[in-house]
């Protein structure tokens, strides 16, 4: 597959107000794409927007809350407004929970699902038109490493993951021959402000697995490899190849799985 040339294709991303979105979005500009910011943060927005602009790049800021499908929608008209158009929506805004199956409320659980899954459907539906009138876009989905595997103790974020994981790959395949590519992005751990939001989320619970800090990544490695992705598409996104053949084993091998996930599951409780 050609490499596509990414200088003058829009881009818009959620969750672009820190972490993941925010580092995509600088190394967007870079490549030259312009760049439509969403989050509920505005002036965490127009940080990244200013810090664009002075690097040469283009980029707006607009409010967005993915759980609204109105305020999506708006979002990306204002990306297709703003700049004449969009290639690319990265759906990534997110946030992470702890908690057992027993005790992760009803109302913990609907919410998580109306911001994961259902902000990322509410970013990708209406600029899925769009793209298919033009016949060239690129919708990204951040899902996770934990889309592959149901994570003790993370069970409500690792099914929203799951679920980001199987809607991206259906897509892929029923867009084929469109010339709208669908890739979902697998990071592992990630420098970002997620940790500290899901233990403020859930009480601060720490038994959950944690990455180990030196196996955690920046966000600026995922997105270098968000941007590879648009300009050569690849189905899936993943920036520990270690993570991914793991996971693999632990798909093949449920017991194997479950025996490794109780034993890492045991030891972090006793680091505590
Ligand atoms: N960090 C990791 O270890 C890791 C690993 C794998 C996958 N991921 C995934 O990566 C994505 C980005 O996370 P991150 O690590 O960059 O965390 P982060 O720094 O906490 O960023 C999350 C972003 O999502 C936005 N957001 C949350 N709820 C929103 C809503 N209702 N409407 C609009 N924006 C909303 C936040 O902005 P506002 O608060 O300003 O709205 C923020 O910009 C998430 O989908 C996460 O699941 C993260």
């Amino acid at each position: 597959m050609p490499t596509t040339d990414l200088a003058g294709k829009p881009i818009a991303i959620t969750g672009a107000s820190s972490g993941i979105g925010r580092a995509t979005a600088i190394a967007a500009a870079r490549a030259g794409m312009p760049v439509v910011l969403g989050a509920r943060r505005l002036d965490k927005l127009q940080e990244v927007a200013d810090q664009i602009a002075a690097q040469g790049g283009r980029a707006v800021a607009h409010a967005v809350d993915v759980d609204d499908p109105e305020s999506s929608a708006a979002f990306v008209r204002r990306g297709i407004e703003a700049f004449g158009g969009l290639y690319s929506v990265f759906a990534n805004a997110g946030y992470g929970l702890e908690g057992s199956v027993q005790h992760v409320t009803d109302e913990q659980l609907r919410a998580i699902i109306q911001t994961n899954f259902w902000g990322t459907l509410n970013v990708i539906r209406p600029a899925l038109p769009h793209f298919l009138e033009r016949r060239q876009g690129h919708v990204l989905i951040c899902s996770s490493c934990v889309s592959k595997v149901g994570l003790p103790l993370h069970s409500a974020y690792s099914l929203t993951k799951a679920m980001q994981d199987h809607v991206g790959r259906a897509m892929r395949i029923e867009l084929l021959g469109t010339g709208v590519h669908v890739s979902t992005v697998h990071p592992i751990g990630t420098l970002t402000e997620f940790s500290a939001r899901t233990a403020d989320r859930s009480g601060g619970s720490r038994k959950a697995l944690r990455t180990p800090k030196s196996m955690m990544q920046t966000p600026e490695l995922v997105a270098d490899r968000i941007v590879s992705c648009l300009r050569k598409p690849i189905g899936e996104v993943w920036t520990s190849t270690k993570m991914r053949l793991s996971l693999g084993l632990l798909t093949a091998f449920p017991s194997v799985g479950d025996w490794y996930l109780a034993r890492r599951l045991r030891r972090s409780a006793e680091q505590e």
